[in-house]
C-alpha cells in the first residue's frame, strides 16, 4: 500500500477512534509527520494528561506509555510495538530503590521518568530531563541527600547545578553512555566553527565540552536561536528531521551517525494503523501501582515549568 493510502487511512482510524497521537522526538520521520503533537518526555506527558481524547497512541516506549496510562486512567493507551523497552528502565527494581532508601537513610528519591511504573510508586517524585534541576531546587532541603535514580550521568549533570547532596544509582542509557571527550573532540576539530548540544544522558566529560545541556525538546529552542550556523547534537538521531525542516540554513551535525535508539525505531505507519483496527496493545498499570506512581508524577507536574 502506497504511503499516501496508509496515512489517509491512519488519520480516518484515529478520528473514528476518537484518538489522539503521540510521538516521541526519537521517532521515525514518517511518525513524527503524522503525529498530532510530537515532544519529550515532559511534553508528552503533560499532553497525555490534558487530552480529552478517548485514546491515546503512544509512538515511543514502554515506560512512556505508561505514563501516560498513569496519568489519564480512564483513557485507552496504545502502544503499537509492545516490545519497544527502554534498557535503562530495565536497570532498576523497585527493591534497588529500597537498597537506596537504606544506604541514604531520610534521602528523597527523584526518579527519572524512564523507569517502570513500579518503581515510580517507591520512589518521592519524577523528573525529566527537561526539568529535573527544577524539580530538585523545589525540594525542601532537610540536610539529607538526594536520591537520584537511575541514569548516574543525568545525577551527576544535576548534582553540578544544586546546592544539594546527590547520590545516584549507577544506570545509564547504552546510547548515549558510549560516547566520551574523545569523540567529540574528533568532531569538533572537523567543524571547528561548530557548537554542540548535548543530551545529559551524555557522560559528564561530554557535557563538560558542550555549549547547551537540554532535553530533546530544549535542543530544537536551542537549534532555532542559536547564532552559529553549525551545530553538533548529542543525541539520538532522530531530533535531526524537525530541527532541518524548522531551521533549514543551518547545518546541524550529528555527534555519531550510530546515535540509534533501536527501540525507538521499531514502530512503523503499518504498526499504527493496526493498533487502531485492533485496538492492541493496550498499556495498563495496576490500580495499586498506579495510584502510587501518579502521585510521583503528579508532584514532578506541580512543579513550575522553567
Ligand atoms: P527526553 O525527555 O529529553 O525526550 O529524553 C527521553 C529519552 O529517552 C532520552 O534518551
Ligand atoms: Fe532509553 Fe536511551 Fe532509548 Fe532513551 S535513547 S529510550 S534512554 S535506551
Amino acid at each position: 500500500m502506497e504511503n499516501h493510502d496508509l496515512i489517509k487511512g491512519i488519520k480516518e482510524l484515529l478520528k473514528k477512534r476518537d484518538a489522539v497521537l503521540l510521538a516521541h522526538n526519537y521517532q521515525r520521520d514518517e511518525i513524527q509527520e503524522i503525529a498530532d503533537h510530537t515532544g519529550d518526555s515532559l511534553g508528552l506527558s503533560r499532553i497525555a494528561a490534558e487530552s480529552k481524547a478517548r485514546v491515546i497512541v503512544f509512538c515511543g516506549v514502554h515506560f512512556m506509555a505508561e505514563s501516560a496510562a498513569i496519568l489519564a486512567p480512564d483513557r485507552t493507551v496504545l502502544l503499537p510495538r509492545i516490545e519497544a523497552g527502554c534498557p535503562m528502565a530495565d536497570m532498576i527494581t523497585p527493591a534497588g530503590v529500597e537498597q537506596m532508601r537504606g544506604r541514604y537513610l531520610g534521602g528523597t528519591v527523584v526518579t527519572y521518568v524512564n523507569t517502570t511504573a513500579a518503581v515510580k510508586a517507591a520512589s518521592d517524585i519524577c523528573c525529566t530531563s527537561g526539568n529535573a534541576v527544577s524539580v530538585i531546587r523545589s525540594l525542601p532541603d532537610d540536610g539529607k541527600p538526594v536520591i537520584m535514580i537511575p541514569d548516574q550521568n543525568l545525577a551527576q549533570y544535576v548534582a553540578t547545578k544544586v546546592a544539594r547532596k546527590v547520590v545516584w544509582w549507577d544506570g545509564y542509557c547504552p546510547i548515549h553512555h558510549v560516547y566520551t571527550a574523545r569523540d567529540v573532540l574528533k568532531v569538533k576539530k572537523e567543524h571547528p566553527n561548530a557548537v554542540f548540544a548535548a543530551h545529559p544522558e551524555c557522560r559528564p566529560e561530554v557535557l563538560e565540552l558542550a555549549d547547551h545541556i537540554t532535553s530533546t525538546s530544549g535542543m530544537y529552542t536551542f537549534a532555532r536561536e542559536t547564532d552559529a550556523r553549525e551545530v553538533i547534537i548529542g543525541t539520538e538521531m532522530g531530533v535531526l528531521y524537525r530541527m532541518r525542516k524548522e531551521s533549514p540554513e543551518k547545518v546541524f551535525i550529528p555527534l555519531s551517525e550510530n546515535m540509534i535508539c533501536p527501540n525507538m525505531k521499531l514502530t512503523n505507519l503499518e504498526d499504527v494503523r493496526d493498533a487502531l483496527v485492533t485496538m492492541e496493545p493496550v498499556v495498563t498499570v495496576p490500580e495499586d501501582i498506579r495510584i502510587r506512581a501518579a502521585m510521583a508524577l503528579d508532584r514532578m507536574l506541580s512543579v513550575p515549568r522553567d
